[in-house]
């Protein structure tokens, strides 16, 4: 099993364990903001190729680069003015922005898959701490087995990829609970690749634009991550749902109870008081509690659509696709 240090009482081994770890070129669990994420230094060929292998990967997938400052950033990327706007806005934070890379950038082509753009992200947290004493790029995916629920605490990473790793930092739950947002400017408009824990209408009321939505979930090559199935439970969903059958697990939101719930194997609110904040950072460990419950099926009440909505909605009808 991998060792534990806990950030908010040993910031400093912490920091001075992850920064040796990842010099050997091994990944280390890190906590951000949005998810706990799989980090390796991003300029070496070796320590990505690790990423891979733990998650079991397909290498056609790039990995988001996690920078510490704006001088980091800069170094590796080029800004045009509107993601710079949003950068500036939104960073540290929950915002990922596809940016094309520097000739001089020392990220190795195996972090972006070959393509000629990098996704770059300045994470709010502890993590950020780790990245600036590193002084490199940190290469991070969600810190799962790929196609799994992402970890938005150290136990679920300890009980995913504990044994391949040697190092989690515990800085506890997630605060936002959801993957970054993806934005990609491109001629002066703004294209979402992924809904996430930034929500799309903060981005449209600070630059005016509108962000234009993918045509469906997982058609997008731009972001290859999106395979129609990523984040499955073990067991099958269901959405939307307006009962419960017996030996079914219910997520439902906003306090309202479904019939048939007395049935179910669990019954979770993700937020009985109908704040769609606390109810992304509550999914994954909802998630991952109702596939433990030992439900075939796990039954999800209507979410609405608005805010943090879509990119809840967005996960779900991931989860629920057909898998392979
Ligand atoms: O919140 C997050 O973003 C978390 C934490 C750990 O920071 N990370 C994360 O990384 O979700 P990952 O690897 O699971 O998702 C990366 C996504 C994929 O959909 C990938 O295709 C897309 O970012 N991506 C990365 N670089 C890209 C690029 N150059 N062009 C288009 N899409 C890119
Ligand atoms: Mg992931």
């Amino acid at each position: 099993m991998a060792e534990i240090i806990d950030t908010r009482t040993e910031p400093d081994r912490a920091i001075e364990q992850a920064r040796a770890v990842l010099s050997e070129g091994e990944p280390v669990a890190i906590p951000t903001e949005t998810v706990y994420g799989l980090a390796a230094d991003a300029t070496n060929p070796d320590a990505i190729s690790r990423i891979y292998e733990m998650k079991g990967r397909p290498r056609f997938n790039p990995l988001i680069c996690h920078v510490s400052d704006m001088a980091m950033a800069e170094a590796h990327v080029t800004f045009d003015p509107i993601s710079r706007r949003l950068a500036e806005a939104f960073w540290p934070g929950p915002l990922t922005l596809i940016l094309p890379q520097r000739p001089e950038s020392t990220v190795h082509s195996l972090a972006s898959a070959g393509l000629d753009t990098l996704g770059i992200r300045m994470p709010d947290g502890f993590s950020r701490q780790v990245i600036a004493r590193f002084g490199h790029p940190l290469a991070a995916p969600s810190a799962n087995t790929s196609g799994k629920i992402s970890p938005t605490s150290a136990a679920h990473v300890q009980a995913d990829l504990g044994s391949k790793l040697k190092l989690i930092l515990d800085a506890g739950p997630a605060e936002i609970g959801l993957e970054s947002t993806i934005i990609k400017v491109e001629d002066g408009t703004l294209r979402l690749l992924r809904p996430g824990g930034l929500d799309a209408g903060e981005i449209e009321n600070l630059t005016g634009c509108v962000v234009m939505r993918p045509e469906s979930a997982g058609a997008t090559i731009e972001a290859p991550g999106m395979l129609a199935s990523h984040y499955a439970p073990g067991a099958a969903v269901r959405l939307n749902a307006e009962d419960v059958q017996a030996g079914e697990a219910l997520i439902r939101f906003g306090g309202r109870p479904l019939p048939g719930e007395g049935e179910a194997t669990i019954v979770l609110d993700l937020s009985p008081g109908g704040n769609l904040r606390e109810a992304a950072a509550n999914l994954f460990d909802y998630m991952k509690q109702a596939d433990a419950s030992g439900a075939r099926t796990i039954a999800f009440g209507r979410i609405p659509e608005e805010g943090l909505g879509e990119a809840i909605i967005d996960r779900l009808q991931r989860a629920a696709a057909p898998r392979g």
